[in-house]
């Protein structure tokens, strides 16, 4: 402690939601593939469901107001495809359009600039029942709809992030299962991920053209360093397939317009179909990744694992609520290595926070020194990559308020501010009044 680090005067300090976790309004849209995920019993834990949420839908104008009390430069938000489309495709439902363009117009009278993420997960379940992501068609239903978001946003919101985590939606939807919609099939997961970069890359131009040459387009992955359990060559070795996994997979399409040799052996007869041009059209340029960053990867050799042979191991160490560790100087590593490898134009955090068991104490407060520790040493992390050379140029903090954590639903509070979901209170924890510290001086103490 001691010592103050300042990020550069543009540095972008903001915070993220993302459409499903927190907006409930259920009546005023179409059903999405959560909704139906949630019902299926077992999946989600308690039954929780997106129904009402944070009930964002109805009270975003007090939302907006404290993203302005906390000093946020920026919000992080997406479009729910379903509240735009009900039948994912057609007719549009004009009330859901207005939603957002009075969103983004409160968020601009506040000064507040808007970050949009076309799709966090929730598709519409009428193109579910027409094979999903698994359908290269639901390819042009997304370029369809996000022209009919730019369409409407564009003259106001500049910055686009196509996707949110395509490996989640991909692999945790569709091979491990535990996200909607629930599949276990990993050829079937590796042709989804090729279709969500395919459509990435098709609604660039689009984008661009409905945003006008300012615009600043990206897209969102979860990555995370790969570090070996031990220095022996297995484990070394499956370090490089879980970094293939989860972040080559996705970087080298995006950045160089092909999928990692290595991975596509290993993968074999499961490899996607790839139409003439596909990736092409994944590696045009892009002015930012977006990089969700939680915790690193520590991985062991696993012969008995099918494909990629490899399995976790939970070193000491500090962990969340999430059981996910606190390592902050992963981040460090992350960003200079996707500086070094991938050169990319600007990085932004898109993501990072953490969650644990908070609650109201009698002063009517939450008090969460773990998260204030968690997010000043991930900021000083962030300062370090910059002072490195990484061109990072913003800060999402997961998440603006507490929601719902997908297949944990309301049990796991990520929060800077608290939610009371009885009640709908909302209560700014200890660590978002530290944040409005840090974005009021643009400097951390280290
Ligand atoms: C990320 C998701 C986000 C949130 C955090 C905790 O994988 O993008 O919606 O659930 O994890």
């Amino acid at each position: 402690m001691g010592q103050t680090r300042a990020f550069p005067q543009d540095f972008v300090w903001g915070a993220a939601t993302a459409s499903y976790q927190i907006e409930g309004g259920r009546k005023e849209r179409g059903e999405a593939i959560w909704d139906e995920f949630c019902r299926w019993p077992g999946k989600v834990l308690h039954g929780d469901t997106g129904d009402v949420a944070d009930d964002h839908y109805h009270l975003y104008r007090d939302d907006v107001r404290l993203m302005a009390r906390l000093g946020l430069d920026a919000y992080r938000f997406s479009i729910s495809w379903p509240r735009i489309l009900p039948e994912g495709a057609g007719q549009v439902n004009a009330k859901g359009l207005d939603f957002y363009d009075q969103l983004v117009d409160a968020l601009l009278e506040a000064e507040i600039t808007p970050y949009v993420t076309l799709y966090h997960w929730d598709l519409p379940s009428a193109l579910q029942r027409l094979g999903g992501w698994a359908a290269r068609d639901t390819v042009h239903r997304f370029v369809d709809y996000t022209a009919i978001v730019a369409d409407r946003l564009g003259d106001r919101v500049q910055h686009w992030i196509t996707h949110n985590e395509p490996w989640v939606v991909a692999f945790v939807g569709n091979w491990h299962g535990r996200h909607a919609p629930g599949w276990e099939d990993a050829g079937l997961a590796l042709q989804i991920a090729h279709h969500l970069l395919v459509s990435h890359g098709l609604t660039l131009p689009v984008l661009r053209e409905k945003s006008g040459p300012q615009a600043q387009l990206g897209i969102t992955l979860n990555l995370n360093p790969a570090h070996p359990a031990t220095d022996s060559p297995e484990d070394r070795a499956a370090a490089q397939r879980q970094d293939g996994f989860l972040n080559r997979w996705f970087l080298d399409p995006v950045f160089k317009g092909s999928y990692p040799a290595d991975m596509a052996e290993l993968y074999g007869y499961r490899m996607p179909r790839i139409a003439p041009g596909d990736m092409e059209i994944i590696a045009r340029p892009i002015d930012f990744l977006g990089v969700n960053y939680y915790a690193r990867a520590v991985v062991r050799h696993a012969e008995e694992v099918p494909l990629l042979q490899l399995a976790s191991v939970k070193p000491e160490g500090e962990y969340t609520a999430m059981d996910w560790e606190v390592y902050p100087a992963a981040l460090t590593e992350l960003l200079l290595r996707l500086t070094r490898d991938y050169a990319p134009a600007a990085l932004y955090i898109t993501e990072n926070g953490c969650a644990y068991e908070d609650s109201v104490s009698a002063d009517g407060r939450v008090h969460d020194p773990q998260r204030t520790e968690y997010l000043r040493k991930h900021f000083v992390a962030s300062q370090e990559a910059i002072a490195q050379g990484a061109p990072l140029k913003g800060y999402f903090a997961w998440s603006l308020m507490d929601n719902f954590e997908w297949a944990l639903g309301y049990s796991k509070r990520f929060g800077i501010t608290y939610v009371d979901y009885a009640t709908q209170e909302r209560i700014v924890k200890d660590s978002g009044l530290y944040y409005a510290s840090v974005i009021a001086a643009n400097a951390v103490e280290a």
